[in-house]
């Protein structure tokens, strides 16, 4: 599967046209092409070749029953893919896209069982980014694009990331640095009386409740528990784990008083916000201000990704409010974290067993 990936560098703004006409290329001859969305960054193939498709899974290391997103450029192009929408849904939809908000629909003929993953529905998107959609435009067919990440890790919100972990697995990325919101898409099962949230994101439950109304919200989308029967098959698998311990904390103040803990500075990395970074006697990765939750969203994967290169046991993170915004940061610290504690003489006791197995054995409900 070795590849060796072309990469380019371009604003994603005002992309190059010279590059998005190579990497349409690849992607109308069956390629993989790294590109970054206004959440994160996207591991694409056309959605029309399930040739093309199974290579994503490969790449990813993705079980094969764990669906793709599809992402078109136009309503025309929503049209090739799903099997017809209620004319009060498109209405909806022209206020939500292009947006990080994911749909599911029945597919079209044209989507095969590798991209549903045996499914009759279709989860569906228009990015709200112009080099995603130039691209998507260009290929002349929708693209379908997980997360750009190996399985099991940490989503990528940053290209340098996805050069690291893809260079040797995909045809080409855009390296654009940084993405705009940071966190994946909120996906909304639409089709019955309630909608259901199936994966809190980047558009916040309240947001979307002035356009759909009454929206349902569980305790596994907001990362609580599994889900005893996988409404979305993602819900059961393990999500976005650094390959160091992460500990939640199960208050700020619980993380306050941890972060005064001088004892533990080289053995612990805090990920906290900038306020309680500051106070910290231990190293501390700091996710921007906590009445600012973008900048929290945008900087939590790769925070992930940072513990991995200090030189510390174990990670520990501040929780934040489930409002707005915080019921996505929420989901994806708790899928990332494997315990939680609750004072200082539990972090001496972790500290002790260490390494700890891998799974979320030690995962307990708030
Ligand atoms: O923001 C995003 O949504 C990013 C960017 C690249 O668009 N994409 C993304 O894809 O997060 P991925 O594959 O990492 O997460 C998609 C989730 C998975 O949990 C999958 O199980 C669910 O969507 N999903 C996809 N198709 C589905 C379907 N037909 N039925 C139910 N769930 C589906
Ligand atoms: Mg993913």
């Amino acid at each position: 599967m070795e590849r060796r990936a072309k990469i380019v560098k371009t604003d994603q703004n005002s992309p190059s046209a010279e590059y998005l006409e190579e990497a349409a290329e690849i992607i109308r001859s069956g390629g993989l092409v790294v590109f970054p969305t206004e959440t994160v960054y996207g591991l694409g193939a056309s959605a029309f070749s399930s040739e093309a498709c199974l290579k994503i899974f490969q790449a990813k290391n993705r079980p094969p029953d764990n669906p793709l997103i599809v992402h078109v450029s136009s309503f025309e192009m929503l049209f090739d893919v799903v099997d017809c929408v209620p004319a009060d849904l498109i209405q909806k939809l022209r206020q939500v896209w292009p947006g990080p908000v994911t749909i599911l629909f029945n597919r079209s003929s044209r989507i095969s069982d590798t991209v549903t993953g045996g499914s009759g529905r279709v989860a569906v998107r228009m990015p709200d980014n112009v080099l995603a959609l130039s691209l998507i435009d260009r290929s002349g067919v929708p693209i379908a694009a997980p997360s750009a990440n190996i399985s099991t890790r940490p989503s990528i919100s940053d290209s340098r990331y996805a050069i690291e972990e893809l260079g040797d697995r995909v045809d080409y990325i855009f390296d654009c640095g940084p993405t705009i919101l940071g966190i994946e898409s909120t996906i909304i099962d639409a089709s019955g009386d309630i909608p259901v949230l199936l994966r809190a994101g980047s558009k916040s439950v309240e947001e979307l409740r002035k356009i759909f109304g009454d929206i349902q919200v569980t305790d596994v989308s907001r990362g609580l528990v599994e889900s005893p029967v996988a409404i979305t098959p993602g819900m059961k698998y393990r999500h976005y784990a650094p390959k160091k311990t992460l500990i939640l904390a199960n208050s700020r103040e619980t993380f306050v008083a941890l972060s005064a803990e001088e004892r533990f500075k080289d053995t612990v990395t805090l990920i906290g916000s900038s306020e309680a970074c500051e106070m910290a006697k231990i190293p501390c990765i700091s996710l921007g201000s906590e009445d600012e939750l973008q900048e929290v969203a945008s900087s939590i994967f790769s925070s992930f990704r940072e513990l991995e290169k200090t030189g510390s046991r174990i990670g520990i993170i501040m929780p934040f409010p489930e409002k707005g915004l915080g019921l996505a940061i929420m989901n994806r610290i708790r899928k990332a974290s494997s315990g939680i504690i609750e004072n200082v003489s539990e972090l001496q006791n972790l500290i002790g067993q260490l390494p700890l197995p891998d799974g979320r054995g030690l995962f307990r409900e708030e």
